[in-house]
């Protein structure tokens, strides 16, 4: 046996090797249990011999670590260079929303009355005949009680048609002095215009206290008017008739769309009703057991809507209702 050239073959084999399982054959080849060199080395019998073929093997062994060593290197160098990152790019864009119209208006509604110190509250939207109308005053023949103007769900529920009823909540649920405000969703059978909607919101605002007076709600609606529209828009009052209010009013804002000359969304009046107001009627106190003798309220109930649209000019309700990105975007 040449135990030289066989040693030669294996080096060069072992350096030829271009991949790991390529080496892996070599060393099971020549350094193999069944290897001739391994087979040599069980049958050896003089220590030269021994000597010279364990200095093979000893040889061959590092010779497959260090090629082993440089194929897991040049590996590496391929994977840093083929699955390079660079992470100086810039990330992927999020897509950022922002609030809705109708909740931009909200949150200064809320901001203008915690400023005033007034509570702000949540109802329910279903509600009974009792607090939707009895409780507040409505006649029994009043127009809002018919199933033409109103969501039934029976004899006894339906979805509110106004957040009013939050005033009786609350005059049930505390002793004066109260001064909150109640926002959520109401429902109207109404046909879809570009001014109604069935769906929408309102703001309720109720003050009890020692002596109120109209002069106080008509401070409160102003300043609340400047906060949502500034001090260019004009307000103006007319009288009017809630079942739960006396004396009436209706607060109106001038129309920002045709400057108060008159448009299709001011119905080419120059004004746009901004919902309605009034001083607590003295029964809506002797339903929830206040005294009318000590204490006396306003209340003024404003749609939200209505609101989003004076504010930023929106001519047609139903674009704050159809989610179309391209209208919200601008808001
Ligand atoms: N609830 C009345 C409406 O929806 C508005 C209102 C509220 C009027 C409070 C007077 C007092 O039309």
């Amino acid at each position: 046996m040449d135990w030289t050239a066989y040693e030669e073959e294996a080096i060069a084999a072992v350096v030829a090797a271009a991949s790991e399982t390529d080496l892996d054959h070599v060393r099971v080849r020549v350094l193999g249990r069944r290897s001739e060199l391994a087979q040599a080395l069980r049958g050896v019998r003089d220590r030269d011999t021994g000597i010279l073929l364990n200095g093979i093997r000893g040889r061959l062994e590092a010779a497959v670590e260090s090629r082993d060593e440089t194929l897991r290197r040049e590996e590496l160098d391929r994977r840093l260079r083929d699955e390079v990152v660079d992470v100086t790019l810039p990330g992927e864009q999020l897509p950022l929303g922002h609030l809705h119209p109708i909740t931009q208006v909200r949150r200064i509604v809320e901001d203008a009355f915690l400023g005033l110190g007034y509570e702000v509250r949540d109802d329910r939207e279903v509600e009974t005949v009792e607090y939707n109308f009895d409780k507040l005053a409505f006649a029994p023949t009043h127009s809002s009680r018919s199933p033409r103007d109103t969501f039934f769900f029976d004899e006894t529920h339906v979805l509110r048609t106004e957040t009013s009823p939050s005033q009786i909540h609350i005059l049930e649920e505390k002793e004066p002095p109260i001064y909150m405000v109640s926002i959520g969703r109401v429902y109207r059978r109404d046909a879809i215009t570009a001014t109604r909607y069935p769906i929408f919101h309102q703001f309720e605002g109720l003050a009890v206290d020692k002596g109120i007076t109209l002069a106080d709600l008509k401070g409160t609606l102003l300043h609340v008017m400047r906060a949502l529209y500034g001090p260019d828009r004009r307000v103006r009052f007319r009288t009017h008739y809630f079942p739960f209010t006396e004396p009436s009013i209706e607060p109106d804002v001038s129309c920002g769309i045709c400057g108060g000359v008159g448009c299709r969304t001011c119905k080419f009046s120059g004004w746009l009703e901004m919902g309605g107001a009034g001083m607590v009627d003295p029964r809506v106190f002797e339903n929830v057991g206040v005294d009318p003798g000590r204490w006396s309220g306003f209340a003024f109930g404003c749609g939200l809507e209505r609101a989003a649209q004076l504010r930023h000019d929106v001519p047609d309700i139903r674009a704050l209702w159809e989610g179309d990105l391209r209208v919200l975007r601008q808001f």
